[in-house]
């Protein structure tokens, strides 16, 4: 019986099963023969939506649709700030908000683990956004940025570092500050604990280590239930992330959902947002 490409369990996969789904949605990119098929497959992976009539177009509107209004309720407001301004995304994907990014900001490094959706997310970016703005970054050890120091005016990442392991998570947090400017601002979503943790977690560890069976997990990988069960790699509450960073930044700003009561971190505003799922919440904040 001759293996599939798919079939493999790549080291990179071994050590950080939690990827296997981001890997084959990468394969089964490669194989579409349209951006729309590409949505149509992979798209779920990124905004959680399926349909057989989806189009690259629709799912673009929905990152413009999120880029527009954390802009406002995040009160980073970048419409008005960012002339000039250079722009990190950490894990960009195809593009889904990058489009959006490009035409606002003078430059953005879109900065992704798989090669594959960065390709793509060029692609994107041609059709609705500003491709001579755009640059790519493979973080291919999945937690280091290859972008100086101190070159970005602000650092953001959008439901990312949920997927990756807690260390990866806090590495790429503190590249995000590292590659921000002093005075310079960071943006950057995690996700906590909830009740449904109590079930939630096991079985996605579950999940997750079935990822690494050659065959069975690449197959379980590619199923919208299974992969979103094993694919969270972490939970990080603020009083973690925030025991590490907070010396390096100014004016931190916890945003959460107002359906779950604060976190009570000294010394760090909390503001919320409709809009915040309840187990997630993002870190704002100036560089020192
Ligand atoms: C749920 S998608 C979100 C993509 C995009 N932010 C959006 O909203 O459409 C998560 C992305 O993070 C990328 N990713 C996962 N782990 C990563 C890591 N350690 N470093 C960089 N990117 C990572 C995945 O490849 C995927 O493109």
């Amino acid at each position: 019986m001759t293996e599939e490409p798919g079939d493999s369990v790549s080291p990179m996969t071994k050590r950080r099963p939690q990827l296997a789904p981001w890997r084959n949605a990468g394969r089964v990119a490669e194989e579409q023969r349209s951006a729309d098929d590409i949505v149509r497959e992979t798209g779920w992976v990124f905004n959680n939506e399926t349909g057989e009539r989806l189009t690259l177009a629709e799912f673009v509107a929905t990152g413009t649709e999120e880029v527009g209004y954390y802009c406002h309720h995040l009160g980073l407001h970048w419409g008005e700030h960012a002339v000039g301004k250079t722009f990190v995304e950490i894990g960009s994907g195809i593009g889904r908000m990058t489009a959006s990014f490009s035409r606002i900001f003078a430059r953005v490094v879109a900065c992704d683990l798989d090669g594959a959706f960065l390709e793509r997310c060029r692609e994107t970016v041609a059709q609705f956004g500003r491709p001579d703005r755009l640059q790519t970054c493979h973080v291919d050890d999945g937690r280091t940025l290859l972008i100086a120091d101190d070159s970005a005016d602000l650092a953001f990442s959008y439901i990312t570092l949920q997927h990756c392991h807690p260390a990866d998570a806090m590495a790429l947090t503190r590249e995000a500050i590292r590659v921000t400017r002093p005075g310079g601002h960071v943006a950057l979503n995690y996700r906590t604990w909830t009740g449904s943790d109590a079930i939630l977690w096991p079985v996605g560890k579950m999940v997750r280590a079935s990822f690494r069976i050659p065959g069975l997990g690449s197959t379980l990988a590619r199923h919208r239930s299974t992969a979103r069960l094993g694919w969270q790699a972490n939970r990080l509450a603020p009083a973690a992330v925030l025991g590490e960073v907070a010396p390096l930044l100014d004016d931190v700003r916890l945003v959460r959902s107002p359906k779950r009561s604060p976190f009570g971190t000294a010394g760090v505003t909390e503001e919320t947002y409709v809009g915040v799922h309840r187990s997630h919440w993002w870190l704002i904040g100036t560089v020192r």
